[in-house]
């Protein structure tokens, strides 16, 4: 029995069946663009444990500053005895975000914390109820980010009931959208915002600039920057949700820059930490102000560890250019990509190193779940780590670390290549 089916045997005895993994190999140690397992498999990361180790995994300066905090002290808790590094963090948020109005910040632990308090913000700061989300959103996976998230299987199925006040819109999804335009589509959403909830109501339209799990769905043109400007006139705060799309991933800081929005919030965690857990919420100073001393925080929100670590990773996404990186990994794995759409790919999409194939029956947009897991497990058994997605889970998803060396790239969409033509 090899040492990774042996930990299999002991976590099926141990850990939850609810708790899924994508392998069922068991990893040592990576870095690069490489995961080495316990029987010293090696595995091209087109993974990066979900679009967190942008800066590569045990990236040599957070390993550092990590090493250097633990030393001097591990927790205070922010809202007992406050230190530096929090404070440094909502700092460079605040500076690294679009819009040049005067902002704050606060940080959490994980995606769906930061999430929820964004809304708790919008709610408080505006006075009203109604989030309006879309369709193939995903936001996590507690009780109100289970609401805001769409998909039922595997994220919501028998947890309800879900939080109130949840309304969700069409989103724009150029493939089935039967050539709706960037405006057209918002103009759909936003009759149903209007008709169904009513403008006066919504505190918040909550949306991901590419939709992550849903899908990767990059939204037609001009869909985006209406919707902000819808939501501005009637005074509901746009939330940005770029935990997925954020720090360098898609080409630029955040994805939202790709079409020169300024949201009023936006959400950050994943790459932000270069893998240690810490999230944010970042925006108007008038709106993350608006909340009294006390009603935003946590025990472990914004811990000096995860502070020094995500202070480390900026900082090696700024040396290292990593949004440059990430737009040269589009510049090679795109036009592969693209070479491969007669092997049942209906559209290559997404931005940097944020892409996706999304697989359909030949000649017609029928989703192909069947045949994307089965390319998916064929990539696994040839050492290429990818993740599916999508609402109707026909998604081919790629978030290689933003560090990646092209060789490792090109071996990877090599066995991608293969694993297409063979299934
Ligand atoms: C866009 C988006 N929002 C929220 C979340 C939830 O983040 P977490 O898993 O850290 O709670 C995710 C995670 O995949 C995400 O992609």
């Amino acid at each position: 029995m090899s040492l990774s089916e042996d930990l299999h045997k002991r976590r099926l005895a141990a850990v939850a069946r609810g708790v899924g993994s994508t392998i069922s190999s068991y990893i040592e140690s990576a870095g690069g663009g490489t995961l080495t397992d316990v029987d010293g498999r090696e595995w091209i990361d087109f993974a990066s444990g979900i679009a967190v180790t942008n800066v590569g995994n045990a990236a040599p300066r957070v390993v550092e500053a990590v090493r250097q905090q633990v030393e001097r002290f591990t927790h205070t808790c922010f809202m007992v005895a406050p230190y530096e590094s929090y404070v440094a963090v909502c700092e460079q948020l605040i500076g690294l975000t679009p819009g040049s109005f005067e902002k704050r910040a606060a940080l959490f632990n994980s995606g769906a914390e930061a999430v929820e308090n964004a809304v708790k913000i919008a709610r408080h700061a505006t006075g009203r109820q109604a989030v309006v989300v879309f369709d193939h959103a995903y936001h996590g996976r507690t009780n109100l980010t289970m609401a805001l998230t769409a998909k039922n299987m595997p994220y919501k199925h028998r947890f309800g009931p879900f939080a109130p006040e949840v309304y969700r819109a069409p989103m724009s999804y150029p493939l089935r959208d039967g050539g709706l335009d960037g405006a057209e589509a918002a103009r759909r959403a936003i009759d149903v915002i209007e008709k169904q909830v009513g403008a006066g109501n919504v505190a918040a339209v909550l949306i991901e600039p590419i939709q992550g799990e849903g899908g990767f769905v990059v939204p037609a043109q001009g869909f985006l920057p209406a919707l902000a400007a819808w939501a501005a006139e009637a005074g509901a705060v746009f939330i940005a949700d770029e935990i997925q799309t954020g720090f360098c991933r898609t080409g630029q800081w955040f994805a939202s820059e790709h079409e020169g929005l300024t949201p009023d919030l936006i959400t950050t965690a994943k790459g932000m930490g270069g893998g240690l857990p810490i999230a944010g919420v970042v925006g108007r100073a008038d709106l993350m102000d608006a909340v009294h001393a006390g009603g935003l925080g946590g025990t472990y929100g914004g811990n000096p560890v995860a502070c020094a670590a995500a202070l480390a990773a900026i900082e090696t996404m700024r040396e290292l250019d990593l949004a440059a990186e990430a737009r040269r990994i589009e510049s090679i794995l795109a036009p592969a990509l693209a070479a491969l759409r007669d092997e049942g790919v209906a559209e290559v999409r997404g931005r940097g190193a944020m892409l996706a194939v999304e697989l359909v029956r030949p000649g017609t947009l029928e989703p192909d779940a069947a045949r994307t897991a089965a390319v998916s497990k064929s990539c696994h058994e040839a050492g290429l780590l990818t993740l599916t997605c999508g609402t109707y889970g026909n998604v081919l998803r790629f978030l290689p670390p933003l560090v990646i060396p092209d060789g490792d790239l090109r071996r990877g969409i090599d066995i991608l290549s293969s694993s297409l033509r063979n299934n």
